[in-house]
């Protein structure tokens, strides 16, 4: 990992994580993995909704939470990442999201219901593995020019954007998958219980 002064997204984004080394020998962006107020860690195992205050985010951070034992990623994207987002539809497996899997109120460009938070299964769709988020624009050993910041997974190469839609010619089928979330307040999100229309 890189701390030269050359990579310019870095400027784009401000993120609380720190480095540290993951197994598989996979070096990654960890973040905190927030215990969020759920009720007890019995109801957290048997499925229980997990709510995230979305007000700790800076903008280009992301959380992990723990939901159903699964880890679900929430970033905070700012206006450049929204962006950046149509430029590279022509890299993508599947840009408009019809094989993928997500619930109908974040079928949309943004794979989410406002467009500044991506909450979404942090489980490579190959074979389950935990990509790594990496929102540097134009990191070298992601396709350069060609990478706008995204997720790389560790086991296999999947490479994934800012809204989990998947680059082609990598092991993943489809995109990352989007769980049933909605908000409860401005700031508030429960993972788990489904917008309502
Ligand atoms: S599990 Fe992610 S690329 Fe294979």
């Amino acid at each position: 990992m890189s701390n030269g002064g050359v990579n310019e997204g870095r400027r784009r984004f401000l993120t609380a994580a720190t480095c540290v080394v993951g197994g598989a020998g996979a070096v990654g962006v960890a973040v905190p993995f927030v215990g969020s107020w759920n009720p007890s860690a019995r109801a957290k195992a048997a499925g229980a909704p997990v709510k995230y205050n979305l007000s700790k985010l800076e903008p280009g951070q992301m959380v992990t939470v723990e939901w159903r034992g699964k880890p679900v990623y929430v970033v905070r994207r700012t206006q450049e990442v929204l962006d950046d987002l149509p430029t590279i539809d022509g890299l993508l497996r599947d840009p408009n999201s019809t094989e993928s899997v997500q619930p109908p109120y974040a079928d949309n460009e943004v794979r989410s219901i406002k467009p500044e938070f991506l909450v979404l299964l942090g489980l490579c769709t190959h074979l389950g593995c935990a990509p790594m988020y990496r929102p540097e624009v134009g990191a070298a050993d992601l396709g350069g020019a060609d990478w706008k910041g995204g997720f790389f997974c560790p086991c296999h190469g999947s490479k994934f954007d800012l809204a989990g839609r998947v680059y082609k010619g990598v092991p993943a089928p489809i995109n990352l998958e989007i769980p049933p979330y909605r908000f409860d307040s401005d700031a508030v999100i429960t993972i788990g219980l489904d917008q309502e229309a």
